[in-house]
Order: structure tokens, then sequence, then C-alpha cells
């Protein structure tokens, strides 16, 4: 297979492969090798999908008729509710750029002026009366966005460059005209941040030298972001975008340059995913300029408000492949973040601010600074958030920040099967994790040499469908070391596999299932929608499945409804509502990454897409 034909885990593994062994230390082996075969299948069913005692809650009821797995190549949404294509990767955010031209597929200059590509994490923000969306532009399909070469490569320097500036955050100003949502062209708030934007770097990390360059050698400026996938927003009204495979951007022009063990741990390799960036740019030529990488990897704090503002790189959340980040105000005022570390075996981890939130105060770098925490979960329930420290990492502020893989690593922190998204419930003291899936569990250890046995959150071997794990913390208090953890929902296919752990938990069935969890978000109502980034085969364990979809979950009770099938081969990620909550936006990415069987959303080109959804009768969406 061709690098670009991988996924990004997949390209990681075969560069960076784990090892194959680990030092059992203090884990039992029949334990890491017995994987769920040693656990009797009965203790599954029933126990699993039931909440823990309810929290208040208001009104979380499901009311629509759910829909059917499919493989059509459109959106399918439930009788009563309707949509429409809000925006496509390559529309102009200008009126002096051209439309979108099926046949170029644009060049570096119309990128520059048009929306981003594979758009993921995404939120509405309100503005002196104006809709402004902040969209991440996570990154892109060589067979698609390059599907105009012969060989579905870039073949010249503004190829790559085209490539590489459909990378970032896209803003923009929204309106809705006679039911239908547009684009607000040359809006003075529309704004394309790019791998070439300027940042200011913060945190503990600032001016380390494990950031300096030749380009920066205070280590106070970075240029851009990309492959940013889930985002966050703030009380105050800042955008976060999460990087998130940044690695796969960086190669080497020495073949023989030798990598260090933390440039492996977080996959930076000789070659890279097939973008060709170092063609055009040498800073992400490792060989050359090897602290670039130690660049990128954070929560970047965008205000969507001030299109001239500085983004801030907050290296206090530290340096992972981020998913998301969502962010909460503690009983004592202080922010909380949680954010997952998607690879397989990676960590979950929690920040929380050293300063205290006011409401309308000067809250600008509340990001700044705080603690970090990676989380370790014991198998009956209970789990704490572990603090890491110089003093049980060995490693200084600054380096724990930069290598927060190693420092959690350290403190024994509890390997997962990839966090993706984290979602808080607005009426209740807790939050939900996706941990989309793991191959590895009970076979490898991570990359670090972590040992992956089956453990209570993650309880099945070779985890191919996912699952969602609730955590709520001690006394309702987010901010708390302690908190509880139970399985909302294990991801199955229970028409292949009746009866075994791979069936999925009791609330999951023929009618509503599903595999790989990803995007996660709450509604006003406080209830829970769900997005996949799955095996869309339609085969095999994934029979019945179809296309990759969205669900809505009651918290309260359980109960998982299909609400909406997306096309061939795209995934589901992003959602966010208009002000009146009466528009669901919610993203399509990748239609057609498989090449050629998908033409959504205009019959022409595949294109990433945001699209608007609305009841019929005009009622809130959410
Ligand atoms: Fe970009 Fe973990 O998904
Ligand atoms: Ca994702
Ligand atoms: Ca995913
Ligand atoms: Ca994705």
């Amino acid at each position: 297979m061709k690098n670009s034909d991988l996924s990004f885990d997949d390209f990681d593994e075969r560069h960076s492969p784990p090892p194959e062994t680990v030092d059992f230390d203090g884990v039992s082996r029949r334990r890491f090798l017995g994987g769920v075969g040693a656990l009797g299948a009965g203790a599954w069913l029933g126990s699993l999908g039931v909440p823990l005692s309810a929290s208040a809650h208001p009104d979380g009821h499901l009311s629509f008729l759910p829909v059917a797995a499919g493989d059509a190549d459109t959106i399918t949404l439930p009788a009563g509710y309707h949509w429409h294509v809000l925006a496509s990767w390559g529309d102009p955010l200008w009126s002096d750029a051209p439309a979108f031209d099926d046949a170029t597929r644009g060049t570096a200059a119309t990128q520059a002026r048009a929306l981003g590509d594979n758009n993921d994490g995404m939120d509405v923000f309100v503005h002196d009366g104006r809709l402004l969306l902040a969209v991440n532009n996570e990154y892109t399909n060589r067979g698609i966005i390059f599907g105009n070469r012969p060989d579905g490569k870039p073949q010249t320097d503004d190829d790559v460059r085209k490539g590489k500036l459909a990378h970032g955050v896209s803003v923009f100003e929204i309106q809705q005209r006679r039911g239908r949502w547009r684009v607000v062209k040359d809006s003075p708030f529309n704004r394309r941040i790019t791998p070439d934007t300027p940042m200011d770097i913060t945190g503990p990390a600032r001016g380390h030298a494990l950031l300096k360059t030749a380009a920066d050698p205070a280590a106070t400026r970075a240029l851009g972001t990309w492959n940013n996938c889930g985002n966050g927003r703030t009380p105050w009204g800042t955008y976060l975008a999460c990087e998130e495979n940044f690695n796969g951007y960086f190669s080497s022009s020495d073949p023989a340059f030798e990598r260090t063990a933390e440039m492996k741990r977080y996959g930076v390799n000789i070659e890279d995913w097939g973008y060709g960036w170092r063609q055009v740019d040498e800073r992400f030529d490792i060989s050359r300029h090897p602290n670039e990488p130690n660049r990128a990897g954070y929560v970047v704090e965008i205000d969507p408000a001030d299109p001239r503002s500085t983004p801030k790189k907050r290296t206090a959340l530290g340096r992972f492949k981020h998913e998301n980040a969502e962010v909460v105000i503690a009983g004592n005022r202080r922010v909380v973040v949680y954010l997952g570390d998607d690879e397989r075996g990676e960590f979950l981890y929690r920040f929380v601010s050293s300063g205290r939130y006011r409401r309308g105060g000067d809250n600008a770098d509340l990001l700044a600074d705080g603690k970090l925490y990676a989380a370790r979960f014991d198998d009956t329930g209970g789990g704490e958030w572990i603090q890491m420290t110089p003093r049980n990492t060995g490693m200084s502020r600054a380096e724990i920040c930069v290598h927060t893989r190693l420092a959690a690593s350290k403190v024994g922190a509890t390997t997962m099967d990839r966090p993706e998204w984290v979602a808080a419930n607005p009426h209740a003291p807790e939050v939900y994790c996706a941990l989309t899936n793991n191959k590895n569990r009970g076979l490898k250890p991570n990359k670090g040499g972590d040992p992956m046995p089956v453990n209570g959150p993650n309880p099945r071997a070779e985890n191919r469908y996912g699952q969602i794990v609730r955590l709520r913390p001690h006394r309702g208090d987010h901010a708390r070391r302690r908190f509880a953890w139970d399985m909302f929902a294990l991801a199955g296919n229970p028409a292949v596999h009746a009866g075994s752990p791979y069936g999925g938990s009791a609330n999951i069935n023929a009618a509503n299932m599903f595999n790989s969890p990803d995007g996660m978000r709450f509604d006003s109502q406080g209830r829970l929608w769900i997005q996949t980034d799955g095996n869309y085969s339609n085969e095999g364990d994934f029979a019945g499945m179809g296309n990759n979809q969205m669900l809505l979950a009651d918290p309260h009770s359980g109960e998982i409804r299909r609400f909406m099938v997306g096309p061939r081969e795209c995934e589901v990620t992003g959602v966010t509502w208009s002000a009146d909550r009466k528009t669901m936006f919610v993203g399509i990415q990748h239609p057609g990454e498989g090449g050629g069987s998908s033409r959504f959303p205009n019959g022409g080109v595949p294109r990433s897409s945001i699209i608007a959804i609305s009841r019929d009768d005009g009622g809130v969406m959410g």
C-alpha cells in the first residue's frame, strides 16, 4: 500500500511500530493475553448500558422515528427534517475568488481565498448580532484534491501549496435567507488561518530550548496550524482548534537521519504521509529543523470576533494528537478542559487552570497556566486524575508540556482505545468519552511500550467497534481528583455476534448499531449527539451498519437512535447550532475518500461539506 492509502494510525504503525513485547511489570501475563475470553460473556449482557443512578436531567427524550442504516450517496434524515448544503470545500469566502472548478480543483491562490478541505470540529459565535462560523479544515485526501492529476499526486509546487492552504481553520459570517443558509462573502470577519499564519507560543514551553528554531530562536512565535480535528469553545467566546496528526507532514531530506525516541513516540518520520510540504517549505525537513515538530500538536485558541488577532498555541494543555477540548467551569471557577489523545493506547487528559473564570472579566489567558493530569481508571468503576509534575516524571514543566505522552506513561496512566471527543453534559456533572476502536488491544503495547491489556473502560481485545465511557467527577466537581466511571455504550454488532461482548451493550440493537464513535456533543436539552468515523464496508463484522452516521442518545435512559446516515465513504464530524437553535450544522467529511463511489454533494467532484438541518415545523433542533 502507498502511504497515502493508509490511515494515519496505520501509517504511524508502519513507520514507528510499537515494541512487540512489554515489560509486564505488575500486569498479569494471563490477563494481557487472555482478552475478552478470560471474562465470561454473560457478565457483559445486561450489566452495560445501564446508567448509574440518574442525576437531575431535563427532558432528554428522543422524539423522531429512527432512520435505517443504508449506503445511499446522500443525507438520510427522519421524516419531518430537511437539509441543504451551507458550504463545501473550495467555496470562496471573498468575491474576488472564483467558484470551485471541478476540472482543476483550484490553485494555491484560489484555495487561500476559499473554505479549506475536510471540515471537522466547528462552532457558531454571535458577535454584534452577526453569526460567525469557525471550522477546522483537518486534512486533504490526495486522490480527491489532486484527482485532476493522472496519478492523484501533487505534480507542481503550486499543487503542494494548494494542499497546504486547504488546511487550517476557516472563520466566516453566515446568514439565513428564505430558509437557506449561506456564506456572507467579504464579511470583515472572514478569515483563513493556514499552516503559515503566525501564532504566539504561550505557556510553560514558551521560550524553551525544545522549541527553538533558526527562524524563531526565542521560541515565542510559530507558524501555522494543521490537522485540526475536533474543537472546543470557551465561555469567553474563543474557539479552540486541536492539532491532531501533525506528525504526518514532516519528512527528512537525509534518509539516514536518526530520529529521537520522542520523535518515534509521536510518529515523526523520515517520510511524510504524502503531502510533500518539505518540497515547498524547508521547516518540514526534520534533518534540518529537528525542533519544528515540537511546535505542533497543541490546542490553538482563536478569537473569531477579531480577524486581526494572533492565535495562541496553548502548550499548558499538553502536546499530543489532540482530538477536541471540552471546556467546563468547575465549582471553584477554575477552567477544566478534557482532552483526548487519539492513538491506540494513548491517554485521556484533563487541564485545570490556575486562574479563575470571571463572567465579563479578563479571561484571555486562563489557558496559559494550570495543572495537567492524565487519567488512571480502575476496573471496578473508579478512577483518578494524576497530575504530571517534575517530581513524579523527572521532567521539567516545559518538558511535560512538550513530551506529554512520555510524562503520562511515567505516571502510569491507563492506555485507552483511541480517545476521540469528550462531551460534557450541560445539565449534569458528567462527561462522555468516545473510544473509537483499537485493533491492538490485548495484543500489543502502545508505541511507548506501555502494556495494553483489556481493562475496565477498554474491555474487549482487538476492539473493532469502540465504546463510550462516562465519567462522573467526585461530588459533582470537575476539579476533584477522583471520578467514577461506567460504560454508557459498547458498540457492536448484535446480528453477527449475539451473546458475545462484540454484540454490544444492552442499549445496542439491530436497529441502531454502529461502529467507531468519534464526534460527540451535547445539545442544550441535554441530549448526546454521536457521530461515527468507522468501517463503512457494510460487510462481515460491519454488516448492516451501512455508511457513517449520526445518532442521538438519551443519557438518562441510555436509549440511542439513529438520526442521520451520511453519503458514501464519508465520516460525520463536527456539530453545532445556530443561535436560535433551529438549525443544526453537521460536518460531512471526505465523501468518496476511497475513490469513485461518491459524487456528494453536487454530482461532481466529491467535496467535504457543512450541511444545515432543520425541522419541517420550524422547531428547535437541540
Ligand atoms: Fe481527526 Fe481522531 O479524528
Ligand atoms: Ca475525529
Ligand atoms: Ca476517528
Ligand atoms: Ca477525520
